[in-house]
C-alpha cells in the first residue's frame, strides 16, 4: 500500500478523463429529449445557470476531497474523518457508481448491437417493433452486454496512463469529429431548421418548478455527481494541477457536447416528420426508424450516418463506464491491497451479474418488481433520482461544515499560490455551505415526495 500511486500526465489529461465521465449517454440520450419537453432555449438557460451555480461548486468539492487525500471515496473519508459516520458516504460511494454501471452497460450493450446492425445492413422490415423484440429476446442483449463490461474492465485493467489516459485521449476528439459530422448532415436535411427553432426558441411558460428541478437533476447526472467517480479521478491528478480551472473546462465540454448532440438530433426528427415527445425511446426506436426512412432516398448515407451515429453513442458510453468502474477498482487496489488486475476481474463479476438481471428484466425477468419497478427500472431510478443527490448533499456538507475552512481554501488555492482561485473562493464557499445544500435538499424531497 506504500506503493506510489500513479497520476494523471498533464492536467489536460485530467480534464479529459472528467469530461470522459461526464459526456456519455445523459448528453447524447437524455439532454435533447429533456430539453425539447421543458421549454428548449429556457431549459437550456436554467440547465446553464445549475451547471455553473451548484454543479461546478459540487464537482470542486468532490475534486479537492479527492486530490487533497490522493485516495478513492472511501479512504478519503477515513483520511479526513476518521473513525466517523462518514465512512458511510465513503462506502455508499463505492457502491452508487457500480449499481450505474450495471444498468448502463446494458444499455451500452445496445448501443453496440445498434452499431452491428447498421453495419451489416439495417433494422430489418419491421424497424417499429426492433427494440421491443431485440431487448425481449435475452441472448443478444446479454452477449452485447458482456462485451461491454469487457471493454470496459480491460481499459481500466490497464491503470490510469495507459488505461484511461489513453484510451480517453483518442476517443473523445473521434467523439467530437462524428457528433460534429451528424450534426452538419442533419442540419442540410430539408425542414431541418423546424428543429433548430425547437432547442432554441425559449417557451418559459413550460418552465414550471419540475421543469427546473429536472435540468437540476439532469445537470447533476451529467457531470457525474455525487457517487465519487470526481473524487477518484481527482485522486489521481497531480497537487500543481488547477482544481477550478479543470471542473469549469468538464462543465464546459460536457455543456458543449449536450448542445451538440441536440443540434445532431432534433433537426433530423423535424426533418423526418416525428413528433419530438418520443422521450427516452427517441435513440433506440426513433431514431432506426428515422434512418431507414431516409434509408428511402439515399441508402449509402443514411448507412453511413447509423454507423458513425452508435459508434459514437458506444465510444460516449464507455469514458463514462471507465470512470464508474475505476472506483471500485481504486477501492480494492487502495483499501484492500489487491492488484489492478485482480481487483477489475472481481468489479467484473459483480457488475456483469447485475447488469445482466437488469438485461433479463426486459424479458424473462419482467415480472420480477421491487417497488412496483424491473430491476432495470429500479437501478436506474435509484440512482439518478436518490443517490446522486444524496451523495451530493453530503460531500457539500461535508467539505462545507466538516472540513476546517483553512484547509478547503488551501486545496482550491493550491496553497495559495493559484490568485484568480482565491478571489473566487469565498463565493465558492458561500454555495458550499448554504446555496447548495438547499437547492439539493429541494430537489431531493421534491424527488421523493412528487416522483
Ligand atoms: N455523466 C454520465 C452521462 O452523462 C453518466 C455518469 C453518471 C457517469 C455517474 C459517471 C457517474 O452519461
Amino acid at each position: 500500500m506504500a506503493k506510489r500511486r500513479e497520476k494523471f500526465g498533464s492536467s489536460l489529461a485530467a480534464v479529459m478523463a472528467m469530461a470522459g465521465s461526464a459526456i456519455g449517454l445523459g448528453n447524447i440520450w437524455r439532454f435533447p429529449y429533456m430539453t425539447g419537453q421543458n421549454g428548449g432555449a429556457a431549459f437550456i438557460l436554467v440547465y446553464l445557470l445549475a451547471a455553473f451555480i451548484l454543479s461546478l461548486p459540487i464537482m470542486l468539492c468532490e475534486s479537492l476531497i479527492g486530490r487533497r487525500t490522493s485516495s478513492g471515496t472511501f479512504g478519503a473519508m477515513e483520511k479526513l474523518a476518521p473513525r466517523s459516520k462518514w465512512k458511510y458516504l465513503g462506502f455508499l460511494t463505492v457502491i452508487s457508481p457500480l449499481v450505474i454501471l450495471s444498468y448502463y452497460s446494458v444499455v451500452g450493450g445496445w448501443s453496440i448491437d445498434y452499431f452491428v446492425r447498421s453495419v451489416a445492413g439495417g433494422f430489418g422490415q419491421d424497424v417499429s417493433s426492433y427494440f421491443a423484440l431485440f431487448v425481449a429476446n435475452p441472448s443478444r442483449p446479454l452477449l452485447y452486454h458482456t462485451l461491454f463490461i469487457v471493454a470496459t474492465v480491460l481499459v481500466v485493467s490497464r491503470g490510469i496512463k495507459s488505461g484511461i489516459e489513453s484510451f480517453n485521449k483518442i476517443s473523445l476528439p473521434l467523439l467530437f469529429v462524428l457528433i460534429v459530422i451528424i450534426m452538419t448532415y442533419s442540419l442540410s436535411l430539408p425542414g431541418a431548421m423546424e428543429g433548430v427553432k425547437y432547442l432554441v426558441k425559449p417557451d418559459f411558460s413550460k418552465l414550471t418548478p419540475s421543469a427546473i428541478a429536472a435540468a437540476m437533476g439532469q445537470s447533476f447526472f451529467s457531470l457525474s455527481l455525487g457517487v465519487g467517480t470526481i473524487l477518484t479521478y481527482a485522486s489521481y491528478m497531480k497537487k500543481q494541477d488547477n482544481l477550478l480551472r479543470s471542473g469549469a473546462g468538464t462543465a464546459f465540454f460536457d455543456m458543449v457536447f449536450a448542445l451538440l448532440a441536440g443540434f445532431a438530433i432534433m433537426p433530423a426528427v423535424f426533418a423526418a416528420g416525428i413528433e419530438p415527445g418520443a422521450g427516452p425511446g427517441l435513440i433506440f426506436e426513433t431514431l432506426p426508424f428515422i434512418f431507414s426512412k431516409m434509408g428511402l432516398a439515399s441508402p449509402i448515407l443514411s448507412r453511413s450516418v447509423s454507423i458513425l451515429f452508435f459508434l459514437a453513442i458506444v465510444v460516449a458510453a464507455l469514458t463514462s463506464s471507465i470512470s464508474m468502474c475505476e472506483v471500485g477498482v481504486t477501492y480494492l487496489v487502495d483499501e484492500k491491497g489487491f492488484s489492478r488486475k485482480k481487483a477489475s476481474i472481481v468489479i467484473f463479476g459483480a457488475t456483469w451479474l447485475l447488469g445482466a438481471l437488469c438485461s433479463l428484466s426486459f424479458g424473462p425477468l419482467e415480472q420480477f418488481k421491487i417497488l412496483g419497478k424491473t430491476l432495470f427500472d429500479f437501478c436506474d431510478h435509484l440512482t439518478s433520482d436518490y443517490l446522486m443527490t444524496f451523495g451530493s448533499l453530503l460531500f457539500v456538507i461535508f467539505v462545507g461544515w466538516k472540513m476546517k475552512k483553512a484547509d478547503v481554501r488551501d486545496e482550491f488555492t493550491n496553497g495559495g499560490r493559484l490568485g484568480v482561485s482565491g478571489r473566487i473562493f469565498p463565493v465558492f464557499y458561500f454555495l458550499v455551505r448554504y446555496v447548495a445544500p438547499a437547492v439539493i435538499l429541494i430537489i431531493f424531497l421534491s424527488n421523493l415526495l412528487l416522483k
